[in-house]
């Protein structure tokens, strides 16, 4: 399949739509086979984080990359400012200069690989020593560890502070139909040259023809601010209109994203998620975005 690529201001040439890996299954058979699938239809991103599976998910990736002879078919970005040991759950906020040039190294080897294409910050708050994280990152690209740097954030003070003060190249945030708080800043972010890699694009599968039994195993509680009846309500008025995936991707496309990262716990949905995106690949955005409500941020605006 052909896909589309978006290139950053450092250079790297996103595919449109990349992989999600924090959802691979721990068995390294199942997550080899998606990882393989992904690469050989054409998506050259995988997303990662030294947390997730305190480093196991790391080191699926890495054994797959060494065993498939891979590295040079997909950007590999990864994340840090989390502090974490194997023996509790205990996980400490640390965005210092030490904790992340000691950090990625632990990150490349369980990669098994000698230079990352993109490092984000964790999260991150305004009481950081942010230029402190700010020259670490500065550091590491002078050293050729890694290509472009990032955050991975929702809090509209923080982002607005690293898009003045830093070379970042993306934000990781969340964003997708119903998740549409990102559209507050889209503006400003593009005006800095910089680019969304967009997490959840499907809402954990509120987003696909699922969302009937979505609803009801995860958000019995409703999301954002809608109950469930409202949700069950509007996604079926908007599946009415075209596919949600198609909707959700098509609407993502439509504004400054290098990458729509979905996740998939199987090669089934990464196969559904890629034909929704084939469909829309080059169309304008379709209008189902109207059905749902302008959501905006609340929290750590200034
Ligand atoms: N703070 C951060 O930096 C941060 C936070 C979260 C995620 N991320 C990154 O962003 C990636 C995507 O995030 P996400 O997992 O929230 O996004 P997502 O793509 O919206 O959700 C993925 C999940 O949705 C379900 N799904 C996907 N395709 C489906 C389909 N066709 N039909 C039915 N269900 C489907 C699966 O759930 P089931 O497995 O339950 O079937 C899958 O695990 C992660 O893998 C991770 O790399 C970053």
């Amino acid at each position: 399949m052909l896909v589309n690529f978006r290139r950053t201001r450092s250079g790297l040439e996103f595919s449109e739509i990349g992989l999600g890996c924090m959802n691979l299954p721990e068995n390294y058979q199942l997550a080899s086979e998606i990882m393989d699938s992904a690469i050989n239809q054409g998506i050259n991103y995988f997303d990662t984080a030294d947390l997730y599976n305190k480093g196991k998910n790391e080191e699926l990736i890495g054994k797959f990359l060494k065993e498939h002879h891979k590295r040079n078919d997909v950007l590999i970005g990864s994340k840090v400012g989390n502090e974490f040991n194997f023996e509790d759950d205990d996980v400490k906020w640390n965005p210092s200069r030490n904790h992340i040039l000691n950090s990625v190294k632990e990150s490349l080897r369980r990669l098994k690989i000698d230079y990352l294409d993109l490092y984000m910050l964790h999260g991150g708050t305004m009481e950081d020593d942010k230029d402190e994280t700010i020259d670490a990152f500065n550091t590491l690209k002078n050293d050729g560890l890694i290509r472009a740097y990032g955050i991975s954030s929702i809090r509209p003070n923080v982002i607005s502070y690293y898009l003045k003060h830093s070379d970042i190249d993306v934000i990781m945030m969340q964003f997708n139909m119903l998740d549409n708080r990102p559209e507050m800043l889209t503006d400003t972010i593009a005006e800095h040259d910089v680019k969304i890699l967009a997490r959840g694009p499907v809402m954990k599968g509120l987003l696909t023809d699922h969302y009937s039994e979505v609803v009801d195993k995860k958000f019995s509680k409703g999301i954002l601010d809608y109950s469930k009846d409202e949700l069950t309500q509007i996604l079926s008025k908007a599946a009415m209109d075209s596919p949600l995936t198609e909707s959700t991707m098509s609407y993502l496309l439509n504004h400054p994203v290098a990458s729509i990262v979905c996740g998939a716990s199987s090669p089934d949905q990464l196969q559904t998620n890629l034909a929704h995106y084939e469909q829309i690949k080059n169309s304008a955005a379709n209008s189902t975005r109207d059905y749902f409500k302008n959501i905006d941020y609340q929290d750590h605006l200034s």
